[in-house]
């Protein structure tokens, strides 16, 4: 950073006097800005640099947030359309104000980005709007959209640039017919007809928010499943819960051509050596996403990438430049927000001379359906690869009291427990409410618990969590509230 010139004696201006921080951190989403608050805790003079116009990133811009805000108030009208009248609550004439839901939703943002923005100053990190190339390691230009280029200089830089959505060669996007996630948060109308091609975690809470909304969705997915990385029976589960609610699914389908003609599409798929054709007025390709470092420099100054176009980087997150370090999304390993935030954290105290660390085993993967998909750690088909000898435990939410109350029986709790040591290797739970239900299984894999801990561990009476207890009693097949034997 520049400070104001000094005045000689003279009168005459001295050259800027630059200032040199001790760590830069390219990219705002939550790896990013995580690191500059840790950091300023830690007393590390730091800089955050961002090409767009807020902080915060994808996650807090164009991902998890607005689409949580989204898939809120579409189930508050599910439950108003389709639930309130059993529990004796009559609400006649239930329809939606999408713009006032829309609206609702950017405020939601804009909430965040300014307590990211207050964050940054009450950790005294310095924010330069603009895209940061590194032009050398410890100098980072930054290039504002006026065109006006300064460059600074840092002891350390941490690249947390995130990550793009992929693009499929036949279907670009144009951001009209053909979209990314990005736009499918910005609809002003359900559309009539919503392919979505990609049943991962975007496609189905995407397609869940419109399907919701009024659209007739239908997904197309690749594998002969939908949620890949997530328990499988709990995945089959979720796609029969989200059939009765309205969506079609075709798995084992390939898409090959998407065509737009006047604003609508025509996908064509095949399935089985059958070939399907649908008609829709918007198309979401929700395929994954990719490393995003365009613009960087990160290549020219030697740093390396490996086959998938990741930062390459060691346990200590440095990349094979001296002083260059890379987290979340554009380095390997699940593209989750806490998975960064995590390595964020990690990254500063290495760089601070402390021990950072991350349990890759203990980061979870949830999908925001209704009911909501949880998983952390092994699953059980993923313990039988790799020949560990399990025990599984499961509990239906329809045996838990408070389910009951509350009408929100669908879904069960899963253990999987070392079949020798009994200690827990992962958990997995559908549920309305899993989202929160499994931070219990994270904490206590984090502290290499096992499934009596959790069996006797007491669970306050009514609640949720009682199943996740219930659960892992049934490791050892005695679950007090439905019959094993
Ligand atoms: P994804 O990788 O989770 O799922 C993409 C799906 O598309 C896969 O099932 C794949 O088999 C399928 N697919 C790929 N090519 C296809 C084709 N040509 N035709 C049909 N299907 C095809 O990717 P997604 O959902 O786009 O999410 C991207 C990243 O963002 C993921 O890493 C995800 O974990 C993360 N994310 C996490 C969220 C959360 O934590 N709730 C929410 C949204 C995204």
């Amino acid at each position: 950073m520049h400070r104001r010139p000094e005045e000689t004696a003279a009168g005459f201006l001295t050259e800027w006097v630059m200032e040199k921080f001790d760590v830069v951190i390219i990219g705002s989403g939550p790896g990013g800005y995580i690191a500059a608050i840790r950091a300023g805790q830690l007393g590390l003079k730091t800089a955050l640099v961002e090409k767009d116009k807020e902080l915060g990133g994808t996650c807090l811009n164009v991902g998890c947030i607005p689409s949580k805000a989204l898939l809120t108030s579409s189930d508050h009208f599910v439950f108003v359309k389709k639930e309130a009248a059993k529990h004796g609550i009559v609400i006649d004439g239930a329809r939606v104000d999408l713009a006032k839901m829309q609206e609702r939703k950017d405020r939601v943002v804009k909430t965040f980005n300014s307590g990211v923005r207050t964050l940054m100053k009450t950790n005294k990190v310095t924010t330069f709007a603009g895209l940061a190339t590194i032009t050398a390691p410890g100098k980072v230009s930054i290039k504002s959209s006026s065109g006006e280029t300064q460059e600074i200089e840092t002891k350390n830089i941490v690249i947390a640039t995130g990550s793009a959505p992929v693009e499929l060669p036949f279907a670009k996007f144009d951001g009209k017919t053909i979209v990314s996630s990005t736009e499918a948060l910005e609809f002003t109308e359900a559309p009539k007809k919503l392919v979505v091609i990609g049943a991962g975690a975007v496609g189905l809470e995407l397609g869940s928010v419109w399907n919701r909304l009024g659209s007739e969705v239908t997904m197309l997915e690749f594998l002969p499943r939908i949620a890949l990385g997530f328990d499988l029976e709990l995945s089959n589960l979720l796609q029969r819960l989200l059939t009765a609610q309205g969506m079609t699914f075709h798995l084992d389908a390939k898409v090959s051509v998407v065509t737009v003609e006047g604003g609508r599409a025509i996908v064509a798929a095949t399935k089985g050596g059958e070939e399907l054709k649908f008609d829709a007025d918007k198309v979401l390709v929700s395929v994954g996403r990719r490393p995003f470092s365009d613009g960087l420099g990160a290549e020219k100054v030697g740093v390396e990438f490996d086959e998938k176009k990741r930062i390459k980087v060691d346990k200590h997150f440095r990349t094979n430049v001296e002083g260059i370090y890379a987290i979340g999304d554009v380095i390997a390993g699940p593209m989750l927000a806490h998975k960064a935030e995590d390595e964020g954290i990690a990254c500063i105290e290495i760089i601070a001379g402390n021990a950072g660390h991350v349990n890759y085993d203990a980061i979870a993967g949830i999908i925001y359906t209704n009911p909501e998909l949880a998983g952390v750690g092994l699953t059980e088909d993923r313990a039988k690869e790799q020949g560990i000898d399990v025990r599984i435990g499961k509990f239906p939410f329809r045996a838990n009291s408070r389910a009951l109350c509350s009408d929100d029986v669908e879904g069960m709790v899963k253990f999987v427990a070392d079949a020798k040591t009994d200690r827990i290797l992962g958990a997995h739970i559908l549920h309305h409410f899993a989202s929160e239900l499994i931070a219990e299984a994270v904490s206590v894999i984090e502290f290499g618990g096992s499934s009596e801990d959790i069996g006797r561990t007491c669970h306050s009476h009514p609640t949720l969590s009682e199943a996740v207890r219930e659960a892992a009693l049934n490791v050892e097949k005695r679950a007090l509230h439905i019959m094993n034997r």
